[in-house]
This record gives C-alpha cells, sequence and structure tokens, in this order.
C-alpha cells in the first residue's frame, strides 16, 4: 500500500483569521503556547545589540551543561543535543535510526508528527490502540500492553508522549520502566516530554532517571511550552553520550540561532516565570471545567496546557463560530478524535473571550 503523508497542519494564524472574518482582535488558543513571555527575555532580545551578520554557536557548551544542571540524574553536557524545536530532535532520531525495513509503533492519537517523520522514512506504521479507562469514559491513555502486542521483529521505533498530546494523559515512570525493561533492548523508544514542566514535580517523575539504566532510550523536551519561546524555536534531546554523538552527525550546525540560545538559557533561569505560568494554567485548568460542567461538556483530563472537549456532531459548527468570533482553537479530525475540539489554556482575557462565546454558541444553538 502506498505509503501516503499527510502534510501537518498547524493552527490557523491570526492575521489571516482577522483578513478572513474583517476582526480587529483575534486570540489563538490552538496551538498550546505560553500566553505569557518571561520579562527577562523579553529584556534581554529588546536590548540586545548581537551582530546579525555572525554565525550562532553551533555547540553552545554553556547552554548544554545549563540544561543538564536544571534536568538533574547526574545528566551533563555530553547528554544533551539542542534542537530547532523538539521536533528537529525527533526528527534526527528517525532519520538516523529508521529505513524502509522498519516498523515504528505509534499510539493512536498521538502528535502527528510521529507519523509524518516515520512516513518520510518509508517506515511502516503500526497504530496501537488507546487504554479505556471503564470507569472513566474520557480518558484515552497511552496503552503500554497495546503496544507490546504490536512487537515484531522488524520493530525499530517506539513513540510514548508523556504527557500526551492531544489527550493530555501521563502515565507513571514505574510502568515505563517495567515496559522498556519488557522489551527488546535493541528497539528505540522515544518519551516525548514536551509538557513535562507542567507536571507536578514533587510527585512525577521523568524519564530521564531512566537513562543510565536504558541504551535504546531518548526524551526530548520543548521550550515552546512552559518557557514561551515558541517563536524561536528551540528545544532538546537527552540520551546516552553515543545516540547523542550519532544525533549530531545529522544536524545542521546552526539550527538554533543566537536568540533562542539566549533565551532559553534566560527562560531555564527564570523560575519565578515558570511559577506564574504554572499557576495560571491551573487557575484556566479549574475555570474550564467548571464551565464545560455547566454546560453538560465533557472533557479529557489533562496534565497540559490544554484541554481537549467532547462536541459530538457540532465540532465543526462550534469551531467555525468561534473563528467569526475571532477565537481560533484546534479541531482533530486529523487525530482520529472528530467529535473533539482542543483548547489552549490561555491568558485570563483570552480566556474569558473564549467562554464568552462558547456560551454564545450554546445559547444559539439549544433554543
Ligand atoms: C507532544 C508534542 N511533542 C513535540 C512538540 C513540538 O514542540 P517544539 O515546538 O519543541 O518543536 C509538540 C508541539 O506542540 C507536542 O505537542
Amino acid at each position: 500500500m502506498a505509503n501516503i503523508i499527510k502534510k501537518y497542519t498547524p493552527g490557523f494564524n491570526i492575521h489571516d483569521i482577522q483578513k478572513k472574518y474583517n476582526l480587529k482582535k483575534v486570540i489563538k488558543l490552538a496551538s498550546n503556547e505560553n500566553p505569557f513571555i518571561s520579562k527577562n527575555v523579553l529584556s534581554f532580545i529588546n536590548n540586545s545589540k548581537h551582530n546579525l551578520n555572525l554565525y550562532p554557536d553551533s555547540n553552545p557548551h554553556n547552554l548544554h551543561s545549563e540544561i543538564a544542571k536544571s534536568i538533574g540524574y547526574r545528566m551533563t553536557d555530553k547528554n544533551i543535543i539542542l534542537g530547532n524545536g523538539s521536533n528537529e530532535i525527533l526528527e534526527l532520531i528517525v532519520r538516523s535510526n529508521i529505513d524502509n525495513k522498519s516498523e515504528v509503533i505509534i499510539p493512536k492519537h498521538s502528535f502527528l508528527v510521529y507519523e509524518i517523520i516515520s512516513k518520510l522514512q518509508n517506515a511502516k506504521i503500526i497504530i496501537s490502540k488507546p487504554e479505556n479507562d471503564k470507569n472513566n469514559k474520557n480518558y484515552l491513555g497511552v496503552n503500554l500492553t497495546a503496544i507490546y502486542e504490536k512487537i515484531s521483529k522488524n520493530t525499530k521505533l517506539i513513540f510514548i508522549a508523556n504527557p500526551a498530546n492531544p489527550t493530555g494523559t501521563y502515565i507513571s515512570i514505574k510502568h515505563i520502566d517495567d515496559f522498556l525493561k519488557s522489551i527488546p533492548k535493541k528497539i528505540l523508544v522515544i518519551i516525548d516530554e514536551a509538557y513535562f514542566e507542567y507536571l507536578d514535580s514533587n510527585i512525577d517523575k521523568s524519564a530521564i532517571s531512566l537513562i543510565k539504566k536504558y541504551k535504546n532510550i531518548y526524551v526530548t523536551r520543548s521550550f515552546s511550552k512552559i518557557y514561551g519561546l515558541a517563536s524561536l524555536r528551540v528545544g532538546y534531546g537527552v540520551s546516552n553520550p553515543e545516540n547523542i554523538n550519532k544525533l549530531k552527525l545529522y544536524k545542521q550546525p546552526f539550527s538554533t540561532n543566537y536568540f533562542a540560545q539566549k533565551a532559553a538559557s534566560i527562560a531555564l533561569k527564570d523560575s519565578s516565570f515558570i511559577k506564574e505560568s504554572k499557576k495560571n494554567n491551573h487557575d484556566a485548568l479549574q475555570q474550564f471545567k467548571k464551565i464545560f460542567d455547566e454546560l453538560k461538556i465533557t472533557y479529557l483530563g489533562t496534565y497540559c496546557n490544554f484541554i481537549t472537549f467532547r462536541v459530538g456532531n457540532n465540532s465543526s459548527s462550534l469551531f467555525n463560530y468561534l473563528l467569526t468570533k475571532g477565537v481560533i482553537v484546534r479541531p482533530l479530525t486529523n487525530y482520529k478524535l472528530p467529535e473533539y475540539l482542543r483548547v489552549s489554556l490561555g491568558s485570563p482575557s483570552d480566556n474569558k473571550l473564549f467562554i464568552k462565546h462558547l456560551k454564545g454558541f450554546y445559547s444559539e444553538n439549544t433554543k
């Protein structure tokens, strides 16, 4: 069968929607960005006298060391590779390990990039079924048993997002450890932790804690989410030094620019910004859940900075209605969740606008 590759569809862009609907104000709650920017980062960007004619540092050791220090688990700069978003790291892992004889296991409803980059290597894509909780029908978790059952002699790579987008679920490190123990060690496993910083660091552990134990794992992290740097494109991968050195062979030397590197270093140290971002996220989540409950809309639980809610047959009419009001959310048909929409947890004013128009839609449609 032909390996048809679908293009990744990003969230709609604010300017296009302003023009299309002739709107002054449009807000975007479609791509899980932090609604805020660290003041320290902003002040650096606004006051920087950097010479744009110079190439950036191709191997920023200091930033690698700062990242290693911030994540702990006895990681050093040798365990880190910086990328143009964590997307670049995902792509490097796939490009350097996967070919047309490989099978790649991807849990159903996963981040679409996994499938796109694997298909570009002509790999065979194997989709594993989600975990259904009998007691909670609004749960679509990553099902490690279902992944295990899909393993064959050709399996080369497994993707696990933890927490997962767009389903919002998290699996404990104990489960991941047991899973890694049970599979053949020639299979590579990517644990994508783009949303990790939204978890409770006192309770939830990172898969980075397993890197010294398993040579076949890579963990990816992003500066696009809680660190608020989506536009600058910066993320990183963590693995044992051998794996990292292999990825570096495939990487373009200047894929992260000077501002991305400096801003990442500043954001990493701005602990009060991270704390405020987490608090805003927590408050927004409580507010959204309350409104969804009031409107009798069901939703998937979330450990992230978005919430996926079920609209049923109304999902495209609600999506289009919100667009005409200047609110961009994310349809999930591409994720095989056509009855759902995903909304990012935004700033208090953006959330207010979303809630106003969500209520407007339901009052107009239940008259
Ligand atoms: C699960 C997941 N992984 C990775 C990414 C990519 O993030 P980055 O901006 O670091 O490339 C995203 C972005 O939305 C995501 O949802």
